[in-house]
């Protein structure tokens, strides 16, 4: 309706890396824009659609391909879809971009393992590093480091609202946006 082409931004990172404060920021400035969009939070999608899978391969390359999935046909209404899913795996991203096809922007949301871990406001790399959590990404699972992401955001370096004008360039210069 408002002749908006819509895309996936898909954020990968770890946990704490500021993948969701980066994703609701990007929101918040698409919608003063009067451009639509909607988060698509691992947290938040895990704990309805996806709440039957765990954290194995298996079970996060089918949360992803939900994910994907619900993400493209938001795209395909116009909207903005913004993931903020951990996708470790090059085998998620890889599956993901396959599943949107044009328009999907793969955006690394990079910081150092040791800064999420400082961070740690979940209290999740404390616990997993007393080894209460297996699989627990960058301690007791694998990070993939992206190879060829779109967009990369050093959330150590940059503020969230100049990583946020960083994705609107993109969305513009990919014509996404109105
Ligand atoms: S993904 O790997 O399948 O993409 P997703 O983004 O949906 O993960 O969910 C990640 C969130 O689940 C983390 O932010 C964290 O709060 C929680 N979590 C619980 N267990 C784990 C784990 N073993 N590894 C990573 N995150 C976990």
């Amino acid at each position: 309706m408002s002749g908006q082409r819509g895309a996936v931004i898909w954020m990968t990172g770890l946990s704490g890396a500021g993948k969701s404060t980066l994703a609701d920021a990007l929101h918040r400035r698409l919608t003063e824009q009067g451009c639509a969009s909607i988060v698509l939070d691992g947290d938040v999608l895990r704990r309805g659609l996806n709440a039957d899978l765990g954290f194995s391969t298996e079970d996060r390359s089918e949360n992803l391909r939900r994910v994907a999935h619900v993400a493209a046909l938001f795209m395909q209404q116009g909207f903005v879809a913004i993931a903020a899913v951990i996708s470790p795996e090059h085998l998620h991203r890889r599956t993901a971009r396959e599943i949107v096809g044009n328009g999907f922007v793969e955006v690394f949301v990079n910081a150092p393992l040791q800064v999420c871990e400082a961070r740690d406001v979940k209290g999740l790399y404390a616990r997993a590093r007393r080894g209460e959590i297996p699989l627990f990404t960058g301690i007791s699972g694998v990070f993939d480091v992206p190879v060829a992401p779109d967009v990369v955001i050093d959330t150590a370096h940059v503020s969230v609202d100049q990583a946020v004008d960083r994705l609107l360039d993109q969305l513009m210069r990919m014509e996404r946006l109105q």
